[in-house]
């Protein structure tokens, strides 16, 4: 690390186990960490976590500001010293390069793609370019920049439970579950995935990796089931529950994944995956019954007014029946288990979206985006 190396050469004196001590500190605390997508739902909550847990890392959120990044989320702690942020994008290879030189970029927490599996089924494409391409140009540039001393970073990257594939009735997904990944999304995630790991194998870059289940919490996007069919509850539009509503998804509240991430991140061994999830299955029927239930009584509805909402519309091409994490790796070898029951952190959630109402206005609305559009005269 180049810290240690000036300050440790050219001081022979009887000071030297006392500066290196001073300076592996110095180091350990001087992490410059690029978190890209932190403009997006995941990715908000762990820079917010990163800056404020750790004033003495600079957090540096990469990211080109889709129609899922918004510098809104990020509000509170914009004027944090140590937080930086760069509108790239991950195509950008010459980009990249400038971020990784400008901050001398220590470590990488990777969140940027594209997430909705609806949008990977009209246009693959833009996923392979996103979350394929996107990640190689990554692991190409770390590679590169971090070649003098490769084994003092960390390359986080962050996935999901997709790439499994689909359970039947029973089962969990373990972390050596094969891949088998149904839609273009999930395809792309798992291709990522594997590129991840060659790069530790073939090139033996520091890597981790985290497969985590459905998230929820503020921030989401309303085009995902749940912050989409709270929107439409306030609006009192209809709620299109695809097929029989009996796929089932296992939720984890959002700040409980940042938590995961964090602990990943500082603990983690390399080339190791971690499955991250909330021991918490619901099919999506009983999922949207409850949300219902909470709405009508938090909005002060007569009981069964959002329920009547409920639309059955035709199925999801491809549609996975069941996720299900087994967390125990991560639970038995690094101490992680979520901290938020359900209930509570849908309750709080739909108070979240009740208490910012702009917020969700001016995501449907897409002012947002024309602001941003502006503001970096992009057309
Ligand atoms: P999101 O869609 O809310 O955010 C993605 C962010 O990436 C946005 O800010 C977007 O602007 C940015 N981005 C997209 N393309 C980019 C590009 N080419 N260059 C730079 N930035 C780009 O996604 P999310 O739900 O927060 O998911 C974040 C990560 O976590 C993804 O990798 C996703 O696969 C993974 N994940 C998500 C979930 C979930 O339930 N949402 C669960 C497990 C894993
Ligand atoms: O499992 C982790 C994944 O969870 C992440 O990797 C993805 O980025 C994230 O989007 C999410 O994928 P899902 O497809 O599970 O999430 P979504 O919110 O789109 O759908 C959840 C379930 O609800 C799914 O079974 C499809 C169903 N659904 C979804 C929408 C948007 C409906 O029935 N109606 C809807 O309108």
């Amino acid at each position: 690390m180049k810290y240690r190396n000036e300050l440790i050469e050219g001081r022979g004196s009887k000071k030297l186990p006392f500066l290196l001590f001073l300076c592996t500190e110095n180091v350990d605390m001087s992490k410059r960490i690029l978190i890209t997508g932190g403009a997006g739902f995941i990715g908000s909550h762990v820079v917010r976590l990163f800056v404020q847990q750790y004033p003495a890392y600079q957090i540096v959120n990469l990211d080109c500001l889709t129609y899922a990044g918004n510098l809104a989320n990020l509000k509170d702690i914009e004027q944090s010293p140590n937080y930086f942020f760069e509108k790239v994008n991950i195509l950008d290879v010459p980009a990249l390069e400038q971020v990784f030189k400008k901050y001398d970029i220590t470590d990488v927490l990777h969140l940027a793609a594209e997430s909705h599996v609806d949008r990977s089924i009209v246009s693959p494409l833009d996923f392979v370019y996103t979350n394929v391409i996107g990640t190689v140009n990554l692991l190409n540039t770390a590679k590169t920049y971090w070649k003098e001393n490769l084994a003092e970073h960390r390359f986080y990257h962050i996935s999901t439970d997709e790439v499994y594939g689909t359970l039947g009735d029973t089962g969990l997904f373990t972390e050596q579950t094969p891949y088998a990944p149904n839609s273009p999304y999930s395809a792309s995630k798992a291709s990522s995935d594997h590129f991840v790991r060659a790069y530790h194998e073939t090139y033996h870059l520091p890597v981790v990796i985290s497969n985590c289940s459905n998230n929820y919490g503020p921030f989401h996007f309303p085009e995902k089931l749940i912050p989409l069919f709270i929107n439409n509850i306030i609006h009192q539009k209809p709620l299109p529950v695809y097929g029989d509503g009996k796929n089932t998804r296992d939720w984890l509240y959002v700040i409980d994944h940042a938590r995961a991430i964090d602990v990943v991140f500082h603990q983690g061994k390399n080339g190791e995956t971690y499955n991250i999830g909330g021991f918490n299955e619901w099919k999506n029927i009983d999922l949207v019954q409850l949300l219902c239930r909470l709405m009508d009584e938090k909005l002060g509805r007569d009981p069964g007014t959002s329920a009547r909402l409920i639309t059955y519309v035709k199925d999801r091409p491809g549609h996975d029946l069941r996720y299900a994490i087994d967390a125990t790796k991560i639970n038995r070898e690094l101490g992680w288990k979520p901290s938020v029951t359900f209930e509570e952190g849908l309750s709080k959630t739909i108070d979240w979206y009740l208490d910012n109402k702009e917020w969700l206005e001016q995501v449907t609305s897409g002012d947002y985006q024309h602001y941003y559009e502006k503001m970096y005269h992009q057309s």
